[in-house]
């Protein structure tokens, strides 16, 4: 075997750049501050290579998501080579071969496909991935692409947004990093290793055998990963910071727009160049400028500061989202060689020891919610556009703040809140302040400090370690390290204990509290009057949609507001108690949506939890309304039980009301009740006998009625429909269609207790992501996968013998005994043969009828060193003369149904040889759709329909039983794509 052509590296070095300011720009007052610190500057200068043509830019994002390839096994190890670098094993190799693997588009979540199974962990949702599921617990996927030659003047870097979890990543055969953690975002530079010019492929391990959380939490690239190009002197990643101050405490009069560039010059020579940065508004008009010159040495990386007056900025604010754009432009040499842009919003956040939460100065109280990122249908590979659905949904109800419990975020969450107003507490995973957490935190800090919607940073949730001097003195540290990179926000923790001021408790900026309610909490606040605080964690209600009495054998709880476990309590009783105290700032129920794992109070058969307000799917439980009630600003009424309760005619009902009108009247058919005031942040309840037809209250304020609700008895379920929360699409391959599915009665009106098996047909330019139904004790499929059309087999027991040379060899007969051959592995990098030895390597295949209707049967070989004659039942298949190729033959005519032979006669030229890197035999087969299905429960479901990137017209069919068929029509028009790697 030789060696490959070895790719020279790129060195780097550290030095500092010199830099100074001037130019003003007429129409905006603006000034300009550097940070300067000159060290060993390279005396030449050359224009940075890699720009662009005609003042534009050389920099691409290119999102990495379609075409990859995956498979759920761990046969290989961990694919690293710690002998010889650029020649990994396994799926790491550059020349593997995956024509049968599964073909999958991130994000992807390989957790949601398996079949719930009852042995499994109960807190992660009993899917059979983790501890004990060793072989469903490690994935591999493989993608390749093309990178045209002009990119070797580039800088590359292979970005990862996520990957549950623990990571290793190879990129044409060279190992380029590991990550443990699940939910920090990671980058490799693959400049070095990049073939430009030629076929690239990236292989990653995932290896999701490790809890991180005790909740569901997926497995597998469950977030984007992007290709990022840049010119030799560029915008660093992260690069960019930009937040406004103002002079009095209160953003009035002009904003001072502080902004920090990082540059990243990884050209051999010193470069000068202008950091150009614009501030445009919604319009796109220029508001505001200011430019810097800077010089950077060699092999470099500096920071230049500005400053920037904006007049008259609109505040951001959850009511009023306003963002701004920074566009930061990078000359050198006359052109335009780096130009990013970077959304932000203007407006101050303090925690106050005495008035709680400011926003833009002002008391603002927190009605946030606790989330996962997890959703019925896909896990927790969610979509964008899903994480847009979500926030809507949750600002519906009146909540202006969201906790990504307990980890960092995907930053497409936090770019929906910026756009749709939601306040967030953005959390770390774990307490730390060893090197590796310190970096995760690091990471996260300077990936989310440019949103708006960030108001504080949470460094750890409920930490056993929380009360202790070394808690304290690690938190100590982590806190520190955000202040100096982030001088505008407070740092929190979501803390459990009561009225204990030790470890966290006594460095944090923020006290954070967890379900404790009552008389420690306003002690703790008179002992410390000058801390302030935060309902960071509260609620943990449980309740199940539609259903109104407890059931422990289905798993359901009640949906009134009657239940919470021992720790936790009603939504009413914790937002009283906030509610009556603003210095708490306000708080966050545990949780917004329903998610997979920590079934409450029940195990088995519930697989999901009932904290949230929405179930797994969004559709809101009866709480949901009354946090709309007391969080909201509308005049609403909401009215429950449902009114469809066949047989309980003449029995009482606990009928209940939400409201935040002064007065409701409750009428049955007409018949009122009489009117009663609405008690604050309360809700008004009846005993009413049943009686079939229509329950209604209305809601009066100042004697006028302003809102109403009714609850009617429905007739049986007689036919499904289908809404979608948007009828037309985006052919982008991403844009989402959120169907909701309903079985009515013949009126068209849902039916609160319907349970009918639906099955769905989609036809036209899109797929069906995921099905759902927020049931909790469900263990129907959320995801229907295709039957692949290629199945892989791999051939691993073989005997080899050495003969003296290749011709005619009477070993490659169909029958030949191999008693006293030897065992070889063929999955080793190098073979057993020495130079100029020949060798018969066997082995056997049993083929089933089912394997010879394959339409193409392919032996495929990792390598065959040097030469080699390939045998199936003694007739000639195929021969191959490159060591370094993966020769694959046809052998299906040569298959017989039984027992075949397959055997390799092999001449090693030089160094060693025989058979390495794996045997496979593709079997490849007619694809098979799958088909969708799902139960509504308690009259709904969910279908999630993704476009294609071709524009046309989709049609969603549903069909049960006895019911009449809808067919939902859907378009998808005709737009530019987010720019990808082809
Ligand atoms: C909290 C914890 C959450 C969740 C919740 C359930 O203690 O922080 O992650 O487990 O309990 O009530």
């Amino acid at each position: 075997m030789k060696t490959w052509k070895s790719l020279s590296p790129i060195s780097r070095g550290r030095s500092s750049f010199s830099a100074d300011a001037r130019h003003t720009v007429p129409g905006a007052r603006w000034r300009l501050a550097l940070c300067l610190v000159v060290a060993g500057l390279a005396s030449c200068f050359l224009a940075a290579p890699g720009r662009g043509a005609e003042g534009e830019s050389v920099r691409e994002r290119l999102l990495l998501d379609w075409g990859w390839k995956f498979h759920l096994g761990n046969e290989w190890g961990t694919g690293e080579d710690l002998a010889k670098a650029g020649s990994s094993a396994g799926p790491a190799r550059r020349d593997f071969n995956d024509a049968g693997w599964r073909s999958v588009d991130l994000p992807h979540d390989w957790a949601i496909e398996l079949p719930f199974d009852r042995s499994a962990d109960m807190s992660h949702g009993f899917k059979p991935v983790g501890p004990g599921f060793a072989t469903n617990s490690v994935g591999w996927y493989r993608r390749s692409f093309t990178l045209p030659q002009q990119d070797a003047d580039k800088r590359l870097w292979l970005e990862f947004d996520g990957a549950f979890r623990d990571s290793r990543v190879y990129v044409n055969g060279y190992f380029i990093g590991h990550h443990e953690s699940g939910y920090s975002g990671f980058r490799y530079d693959i400049t070095d290793v990049a073939n430009c010019g030629g076929k690239n492929t990236v292989a990653v391990r995932v290896d999701a055998t490790q809890f991180e959380g005790w909740f569901y939490e997926g497995a597998g690239i469950y977030r984007h990963v992007w290709l990022t190009k840049t010119g030799r002197l560029a915008v660093a990643p992260d690069g960019t910071f930009v937040y406004s101050t103002f002079t009095g405490a209160t953003p009035e009069g002009p904003a001072e727009l502080h902004v920090e560039t990082r540059l990243d010059n990884s050209i051999q020579a010193a470069a000068d160049c202008t950091v150009r940065c614009q501030v445009l508004d919604g319009a796109g008009k220029v508001v505001a400028e200011g430019n810097s010159s800077a010089r950077l040495g060699a092999f470099s990386q500096s920071r230049v500061r500005q400053s920037i007056e904006l007049d008259s900025p609109a505040l951001w604010s959850p009511e009023t989202p306003t963002l701004y754009r920074l566009v930061t432009a990078v000359e050198s040499g006359g052109a335009v060689v780096d130009r990013t842009e970077t959304e932000f919003g203007v407006r101050t956040v303090r925690f106050d020891a005495d008035k709680g939460f400011l926003l833009n100065g002002k008391p603002y109280v927190l009605k946030g919610t606790c989330n996962h990122q997890d959703h019925a249908g896909v896990g927790a590979a969610l979509p964008d556009r899903l994480q847009y659905f979500r926030i809507a949904r949750l600002k519906e109800m009146g909540d202006n703040a969201y906790r990504t419990s307990h980890n960092p975020p995907t930053p497409e969450l936090l770019e929906a809140c910026d756009r749709l107003g939601m306040l967030v507490m953005d959390e770390n995973r774990l307490l730390g302040s060893d090197a590796l957490n310190l970096d995760r935190l690091e990471r996260l800090v300077r990936r989310d400090r440019n949103h708006p919607s960030v108001a504080v940073w949470s460094i750890a949730n409920e930490e056993g370690e929380q009360t202790t001097p070394a808690g304290g003195r690690v938190a100590e540290t982590m806190q520190r390290l955000i202040h100096g990179l982030d001088p505008t926000r407070q740092v929190t923790e979501a803390a459990n204990v009561g009225n204990t001021f030790a470890g966290l408790n006594r460095i944090i900026d923020v006290r954070g509290w967890n379900y404790n309610i009552g008389r420690g909490v306003d002690d703790y606040h008179a002992a410390h009057p000058r801390q302030p605080n935060a309902g960071t964690e509260q609620a943990s209600t449980v309740c199940t949609r539609g259903i109104y009495a407890n059931d422990r054998q289905a798993g359901y709880v009640s949906a009134y507001d009657d239940n919470a476990p021992p720790w936790a309590h009603k939504a009413e009783t914790w937002w009283k108690f906030f509610a009556a105290r603003p210095w708490l700032s306000g708080g966050f129920a545990w949780t917004g949506f329903d998610y997979r794992g920590e079934p409450t109070p029940y195990g088995w058969p519930c697989i999901n939890s009932h904290f949230g307000i929405l179930d797994t799917c969004g559709f809101p439980k009866d709480n949901f309304y009354y946090y709309q009630a007391w969080w909201g600003h509308r005049p609403m009424a909401h009215l429950l039980p449902h009114w469809t309760w066949p047989g309980k005619e003449g029995q009482e009902i606990d009928v209940r009301c939400f409201s935040n009108c002064e007065e409701i009247e409750l009428l049955l058919n007409g018949q009122s009740f009489g009117r009663q005031p609405m008690p604050r942040n309360s809700h008004l309840a009846w005993k009413i006998k049943y009686a079939p037809g229509t329950l209604s209250a209305k809601g009066y304020n100042a004697g006028q009625a302003v809102a109403e609700d009714k609850v009617e008895t429905t007739g049986p379920a007689a036919a499904i429909k289908l809404s979608p929360d948007r009828p037309a699409l985006k052919a982008d391959g991403e844009d989402l269609s959120m169907v909701t599915v309903a079985v009515t009665d013949a009126q068209g009106r849902v039916v609160p207790t319907a349970g009918s098996l639906v099955e769905f047909e989609l036809s036209g330019p899109g797929r069906i992501l995921g099905v759902g139904n927020g049931d909790p004790s469900c263990h129907e499929a959320d995801m229907f996968v295709s039957k692949p059309g290629t199945r892989s087999v791999s051939l691993d027991r073989w005997r080899v013998k050495e003969v003296a040379d290749a011709k005619d060899r009477p070993e490659a007969a169909k029958e030949f005994s191999t008693r006293n051959w030897r065992r070889v592995d063929v999955r080793a990098d190098l073979g057993p043969l020495t130079p100029g030895q020949c060798a018969v390597f066997r082995t056997h295949y049993t083929a089933e009828s089912q394997d010879l209707s394959a339409t193409n049967i392919v032996l495929s070989f990792g390598m065959i060193d040097d030469e080699g004659w390939v045998y199936v039942n003694g007739r000639l298949a195929g021969e191959s003369h490159d060591w370094s190729a993966s020769p694959a033959f046809a052998i299906g005519k040569f298959l017989e149904s039984g027992d075949n032979t397959i055997a390799v006669v092999v001449k090693n030229n030089e160094g060693e040889g025989g058979i390495n890197k794996g045997v496979t035999l593709l079997l490849e087969e007619r694809p098979v759709a799958a088909s969708w299905k799902r139960s509504v429960f308690n009259g709904l479901a969910q279908v999630i329909v993704q476009s294609a990137k071709e524009a046309g017209e989709l049609k969603l069919t549903a069909r049960a039983e006895g019911l009449t068929p809808a067919t939902l029509t859907l378009s998808s028009a005709a737009c530019a794509a987010r720019p990808a790697v082809p």
